[in-house]
């Protein structure tokens, strides 16, 4: 049988984000108990192109795969390979924005899920583009925000009251301070190298999840955030320690603060809350692996046939 392949316009119909989180939830509870891999990113330059990889095998649901993406003046283009294991077939071929953005934003949502402080009000979104906003709308499949203060000097207000519409918020523009005063949960979703604000302005209880650059020489979070965090919370240690900028730049004399970092298959094969005291500030800084990658499009792909066959047997009916 020829592969499936699936367009990011029909990828973006078969994925919500409740589905989304569940299913990286249970990706990340395989890959805790060696029952999923991550194959990490490679990534090779050639003067001003750059050709990365990235994929994982979920043995647990017999299904592996990669994620290949060229960079050309900044701008990514993605496409995901799927492979059925159990024939050692290929399946699927996948658009990737739709799943990176899915997978991204969704991952967000299920770290929130298991660490945010009880009472979550509002929310400070710094960035608004692409991802920015599919960070805002995933929360907000788990979270009710009274309010979303919104950080981007490209954001208009026309922006926000469509996100209010979508989100039932209220949403404004906000400068980095105010935004971040008495946010509950921060989002940084920018492009910006350097950091957007000061970890000093942070709540007791926030939660924080930093999604943008994923390189070493850049980083969206300063050291007072990550100095104040009682746990830092990475995707998984091989690749995030040598791929987050915030990590690599971190200037700390203090070997115990790096203790706080924690990745995902650690805090799934702990049986403890993943927050401590309700006064904890805790921090996710992601990178983006192979194995969400492989999970949201499996989610994809398997959503697409279950489609098919509802079809079919409707038209034999
Ligand atoms: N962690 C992951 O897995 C993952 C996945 C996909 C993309 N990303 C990263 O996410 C970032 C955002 O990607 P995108 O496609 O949404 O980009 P985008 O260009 O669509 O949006 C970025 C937004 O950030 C705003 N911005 C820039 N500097 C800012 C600052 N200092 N404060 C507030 N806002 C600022 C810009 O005005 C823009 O609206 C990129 O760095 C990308 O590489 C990470």
């Amino acid at each position: 049988m020829q592969p499936t392949y699936l367009d990011d316009d029909t990828i973006s119909v078969f994925l919500d984000y409740p589905r989304v989180v569940a299913i990286l939830d249970e990706a990340f509870a395989d890959l805790a108990v060696g029952r999923a891999e991550i194959h990490a990113r490679q990534r090779t330059d050639s003067l001003n192109l750059r050709l990365s990889t990235m994929g994982a095998l979920w043995n647990a649901r017999q299904v592996g795969g990669v994620k290949i993406y060229p960079t050309v003046s900044g701008q990514f283009s993605f496409l995901i390979t799927l492979f059925d294991l159990e024939t050692n077939r290929p399946i699927a071929v996948l658009d990737g924005a739709e799943i990176t953005k899915f997978r991204t934003a969704g991952l967000t949502a299920l770290i929130a899920s298991k660490t945010a402080s009880q009472r979550v009000k509002k929310l400070a979104l710094f960035g608004a583009g692409f991802q920015g906003t599919a960070q805002a709308l995933a929360l907000c499949a788990v979270f009710q925000f009274d309010a979303i203060s919104v950080v981007d000097p490209l954001v208009d207000d026309a922006w926000c009251s469509r996100l209010a519409l979508q989100t039932g918020s209220v949403v404004k523009r906000c400068s980095p301070e105010a935004a971040t005063l008495d946010a509950d949960i921060v989002v940084t979703a920018t492009r910006s190298q350097t950091p957007v604000f000061d970890g000093n302005w942070l709540k007791p209880g926030a939660f924080v999840s930093a999604i943008g650059i994923s390189a070493p020489k850049g980083r969206e979070l300063d050291d007072a955030t990550l100095s104040r965090a009682n746990r830092i919370i990475v995707e998984w240690k091989p690749q995030s320690l040598r791929e987050a900028g915030e990590l690599v730049l971190w200037q700390t004399d203090n070997a115990l603060e790096r203790e706080k970092i924690v990745d995902l298959p650690e805090l799934y094969r702990r049986s403890e809350p993943w927050r401590g005291s309700e006064e904890d500030i805790i921090v996710a800084k992601s990178v983006g692996v192979g194995l969400s990658d492989v999970a949201c499009a499996y989610l994809a792909f398997t959503r697409s046939q279950q489609v098919q066959e509802t079809q079919a047997k409707g038209a034999a009916a």
